[in-house]
């Protein structure tokens, strides 16, 4: 049976002011009642994953961690807490070394996405089960819609059997023309960042690939302090990982990758503007979430967790205050707003 592995590592600075060091994207309710990581869960558990899953997070936050798991009845297998990211090829090769057996399949899944027909999931799983025990990387792919440079690219090669592609080539967040070359060129679906991997498979890709990674990651494994299902990898040795993503470190060089096509209203909750294509709309087209009195205005964002949102005569805006900070950018600019938060928080 297959193992969730749920990378949580990552710091969300596109949804600031909302999301913080303290507490990033996947640890808040951003769409629903409950966090994006404790839907994450709840995923799993829904498409027939009966197994406890193996969580990668950051150090800092372990004790948000622990009480969102806890609030959903959630005993994880393991759960590794990195001093420093490294991206998560390091994670997912940690995840692949304390599997329970060389042989298992790994579900790979992020904390920051919607997906919102979940049978549709489990049966794209289920396809993509037999390709991954034979020992193909396998990931999930989406239909684009729109030149994002946000995602990787898959080029779909020939059928191996029923629903699953041979990969044939992979990119990795094109620039804007090569992005929508491929979407004008047709057969190329995004990368849905989920991936069914067998953890031997894996690990011997990274052995081909990725070698200096795999022995950094060892020997941080190697010196962890353990308690309970709690891994704490020596931070010193986790340092030394070169830090790097799955996508480039590995899929875009290794020979047996795989793809299943998924139509299953997946959506990644990457930024504001991501938030306000899939959020629900009124008329207008605006998203007003907290505190809003909005007249005569057109497709904006409107979020507070603080004071009263007050807008007139308004359009095509990004509002979001909170507390302390209230960010407004034109629609359009949300990849930008990182670039704000780097400032705010310099440990995120
Ligand atoms: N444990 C751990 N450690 N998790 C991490 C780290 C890390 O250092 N860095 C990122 N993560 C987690 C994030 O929290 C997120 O859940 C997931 O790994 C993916 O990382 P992102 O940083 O969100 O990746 P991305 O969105 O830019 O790109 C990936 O996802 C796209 C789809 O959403 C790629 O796989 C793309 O190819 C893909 O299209
Ligand atoms: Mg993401």
């Amino acid at each position: 049976s297959i193992i969730p592995v749920i990378l949580s590592g990552g710091s969300g600075t596109r949804l600031w002011p909302i999301s913080t060091a303290a507490s990033p994207k996947q640890f808040i309710a951003l769409a629903g009642e409950e966090s994006l990581l404790q839907q994450t869960v709840r995923r799993a558990r829904a498409a027939g994953l009966v197994q406890a899953p193996i969580l990668i997070a950051n150090r800092g936050h372990d004790a948000l961690l622990g009480e969102q798991l806890r609030s959903i009845d959630c005993t994880p297998a393991r759960l590794i807490f990195e001093p420093v990211g490294r991206n998560t090829a390091p994670a997912i090769a940690m995840a692949a070394l304390e599997a329970p057996s060389p042989d298992a399949l790994l579900l790979v899944m992020p904390s920051d996405h919607v997906i919102a027909d979940v049978p549709a999931f489990a049966a794209a799983i289920e396809r993509a089960a037999p390709q991954a025990t034979a020992g193909w990387l396998v990931t999930f792919g989406i239909t684009p819609d729109h030149p994002e440079t946000g995602y990787g690219y898959i080029r779909c090669g020939e059928a191996i059997c029923q629903g699953v592609h041979q990969v044939d080539r992979f990119v990795e967040k094109p620039d804007s023309d090569r992005a929508a070359r491929m979407i004008a060129e047709g057969g190329h679906c995004w990368n849905a960042g989920i991936f069914l991997l067998r953890a031997d498979a894996f690990l011997e890709a990274m052995r081909l690939h990725a070698p200096a990674m795999l022995t950094a990651v060892e020997a941080a494994l190697a010196s962890a302090t353990r308690e309970g299902h709690r891994i704490d990898p020596d931070a010193d040795a986790f340092a030394a990982i070169p830090a790097d993503s799955i996508d480039y470190a590995v899929l875009e060089k290794a020979a047996r990758v795989a793809v299943v096509p998924a139509a299953m209203g997946w959506s990644d909750l990457g930024s504001w503007d991501a938030l306000h294509a899939i959020g629900s709309r009124d008329e207008a087209d605006n998203l007003s979430e907290g505190e809003v009195k909005a007249l005569d205005s057109r497709n904006c964002l409107f979020k507070s967790t603080g004071p009263r949102i007050a807008a007139i005569g308004v359009s095509d805006l990004i509002v979001v205050a909170t507390g302390d900070t209230v960010l407004i950018a034109p629609r359009g600019r949300s990849q930008d707003v990182r670039r704000l938060a780097g400032q705010e928080s310099p440990s995120a």
